[in-house]
């Protein structure tokens, strides 16, 4: 292999942008805010990541707001920022693993975004979680059993997305290069079926 393709970028053509947000969807360690912040950029859309504005919101971090307040006020935060998130113009949008689980979450989602499920095997979310110990729900207890419950109750959530993606532990770009043409397939047969009504 010459040098050149030893350093050659992989490419990844910018997709078209679509007229609503791409929402991000799936367990912890699965990649969303990592892969979001790439796809919006090949995008040409802006990226935000709802945790964090959960945090600007609340003023505090989502490890004090579970302390202080409680898991269901932060899922009450959580489901008024990605409410607000989306009606406020397309972009990519990073979601906490638990904000699928709201049924008003979905019904937005479904209204106003195209949903997009990065889906990891269990020993690649543990791996990835297991890097920093700041996400409440896996602080105690076994992190493996917890991400096994978490898998049994989300999943049946996450397979309501419009756009499922198998990303195992490869480089992100690969992952952003199938979630660019699964969203490209998803577009044209949404334009499609509106041409065809
Ligand atoms: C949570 C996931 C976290 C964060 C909070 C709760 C969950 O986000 O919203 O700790 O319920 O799975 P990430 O999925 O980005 O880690």
């Amino acid at each position: 292999m010459s040098s050149r393709m030893k350093t050659a970028k992989p490419d990844i053509s910018p997709g078209k942008a679509p007229d609503k947000s791409v929402v991000l969807v799936g367990l912890m360690g699965a990649g969303k805010t990592c892969i979001g912040q790439r796809l919006a950029g090949k995008l040409g859309m802006e990226f935000v990541d709802a945790d964090a504005e959960i945090e600007t919101a609340a003023d505090c971090s989502i490890e004090e707001i579970f302390e202080r307040y409680g898991e269901q006020a932060f899922r009450d935060g959580e489901r008024r920022v990605i409410a607000r998130l989306l009606k406020e113009k397309p972009r990519v949008i990073a979601t906490g693993g638990g904000a699928f689980n709201s049924p008003e979450t979905r019904a937005n989602v479904r209204r106003d975004g195209i949903a997009v499920w990065l889906k990891a095997d269990i020993d690649v979310l543990l791996q990835r979680v297991s890097r920093r110990n700041n996400r409440p729900l896996l602080k105690k207890g076994d992190k493996r059993k917890t991400l096994e419950r978490l898998i049994e109750e989300r999943y049946p959530f996450y397979e309501q997305a419009d756009i499922e993606i198998d990303t195992g532990n490869e480089p992100p770009d690969s992952t952003v290069r199938k979630v660019l043409k699964s969203l490209d397939a998803f577009l044209r047969r949404e334009s499609q079926d509106a041409a065809a009504e």
